[in-house]
């Protein structure tokens, strides 16, 4: 499970994103940056937050901590902005969160160096999970004392939005390219180097690590998934879906691997 906090006050809305995310407070007296359930994407961008966030960390990409953000109906009540509000009592319950990093830059690509390593590992990544939202138009990378950071998943991972009905068909959905532009990567212009990416990152990526990246996706968050029996039925498949990913040749969906 992930650590759990409860929402004790409402600060702000971060207004860049569609999703309305916010800075909120919690009774650990931490800031986080709360994802509700209520808005667009609802509760499967928050799956994919978890499962791409916790697989990245795993694959030590720093991804700050995800908790998840209890949220009660008086925070909503209490919320003078009519839109804002509506969200806040549609979310009552579970939310995501990530740990807020205080004074943190976007991450400019113009104006902050990472090395070919690195660009390699963070537009690999990008590339397994079908990651878009990771562009130098919108890098979702943040700059906190000094070092990168990886934030925002909520786009990845789209498959799960209508999951394939049969394992020959999870299959084909797992070998597809993704709709990546590597071209248009947040760190293109640092030379990812893709095959040492690979090679790194690969073997890391076990049924064993996605089972666990999987096991802290909340169960009420995975219930009543039509075709699937229970919230563990849902876990098995994002795992079949990444052991086939995984399989070689992954030049089938990261072209730039040649082979
Ligand atoms: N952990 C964080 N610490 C500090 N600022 C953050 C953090 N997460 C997001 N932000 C800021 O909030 C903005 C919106 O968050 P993001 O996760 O990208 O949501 P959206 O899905 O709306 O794009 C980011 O562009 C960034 O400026
Ligand atoms: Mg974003």
């Amino acid at each position: 499970m992930l650590r759990k906090v409860t929402a004790t006050r409402y600060v702000t809305p971060l207004k860049e994103g569609g999703s309305l995310p916010a800075i909120v407070e919690a009774d650990d007296l931490g800031m986080y940056v709360a994802k509700f359930r209520g808005a667009g994407q609802g509760r499967k961008a928050l799956i994919a937050e978890i499962v791409a966030g916790e697989l990245g960390r795993a694959l030590e990409l720093p991804v700050p901590e995800l908790v998840t953000v209890q949220l009660d109906e008086a925070i909503g009540k209490g919320e003078p902005d009519p839109e804002i509000q509506e969200l806040l009592l549609k979310s009552v319950g579970m939310n995501l969160g990530m740990d807020y990093l205080p004074g943190a830059l976007n991450f400019d690509p113009l104006a902050f160096e990472v090395d070919a390593g690195f660009a390699g590992r963070v537009a690999w990544f990008d590339t397994l999970i079908g990651n878009v939202d990771r562009s130098w138009r919108n890098p979702n990378l943040m700059r906190w004392h000094g070092k990168p950071y990886l934030i925002d998943h909520g786009a990845s991972l789209i498959f799960q939005h209508s999951w394939p009905q049969d394992a020959a068909a999870l299959e084909r959905s797992a070998r597809r390219p993704a709709r990546v532009e590597l071209a248009d990567h947040a760190l293109a212009r640092f030379e990812p180097d893709l095959k040492a990416a690979d090679d790194a990152l690969a073997p890391l990526v076990t049924p064993d690590v996605v089972a666990a990246a999987t096991a802290l996706v909340p169960d009420e968050w995975l219930a009543d998934e039509p075709g699937f029996d229970s919230p563990d039925d849902v876990r098995k498949a994002f795992a079949d879906w990444f052991a086939f990913r995984l399989r070689a040749p992954r030049s089938e969906w990261l072209p730039e691997l040649g082979g």
